[in-house]
C-alpha cells in the first residue's frame, strides 16, 4: 500500500520526536555511568548527543520544507543506575533508529523524496556507528 505525505510527515515527527529523547538520555546517562573501564563509552555517547542533535535539526528542516509542523513532544527517556544497563536501553534505542531509518528511506524513495531519502540514509549510518559502539562497550 502507498504512503501519503501526510503519514510520512507524521512518521518524521514520531522519529524527531525520538530524537530528542535520545539527546536527553545520552546527557543523562553519561552523567549517571561510572568506572574506569566506562570511561571510553562516556566519551563516546557524549559525541553521539551531538549527532542525535545534528539528527533532529536535519528532520526538523525537513518536515517543515514537506510542509509539516515540527514536533516539540518527545517520549520519555530510558533511565537506570546500572551502567550495563544503561547501555543496553541506548543500544535498544539505536536499534529501533535503525529500523525506522530504513523504512522511512524507502517511503522517501516511494513519494520520490530523494533528498530526504539521501539525508535518511546519512542518519542511518550514523544510527549504526552508535549501535556498533555500544555493542562494542558492552562486549558483544
Ligand atoms: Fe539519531
Ligand atoms: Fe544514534
Amino acid at each position: 500500500m502507498a504512503i501519503e505525505l501526510n503519514e510520512l510527515i507524521e512518521l518524521l515527527n514520531k522519529d524527531l520526536g525520538l530524537e530528542y529523547t535520545a539527546i536527553v538520555q545520552y546527557v543523562q546517562h553519561s552523567g549517571v555511568l561510572t568506572g574506569a573501564e566506562y570511561g571510553d563509552i562516556t566519551k563516546e555517547i557524549k559525541i553521539h548527543t551531538t549527532e542525535e542533535l545534528q539528527h533532529a535539526l536535519v528532520l526538523t528542516e525537513q518536515i517543515d520544507y514537506l510542509g509539516g509542523f515540527p514536533t516539540a513532544v518527545m517520549p520519555p527517556a530510558a533511565t537506570s543506575k546500572d551502567n550495563r544497563e544503561m547501555l543496553q536501553q541506548d543500544l535498544t534505542g539505536e536499534e529501533d533508529a535503525i529500523s525506522r531509518y530504513k523504512q522511512r528511506i524507502v517511503q522517501a524513495e516511494e513519494l520520490m523524496e530523494l533528498a530526504l531519502a539521501q539525508k535518511l540514509r546519512e542518519i542511518l549510518s550514523v544510527e549504526q556507528e552508535h549501535a556498533m559502539d555500544l555493542r562494542n562497550a558492552l562486549g558483544k
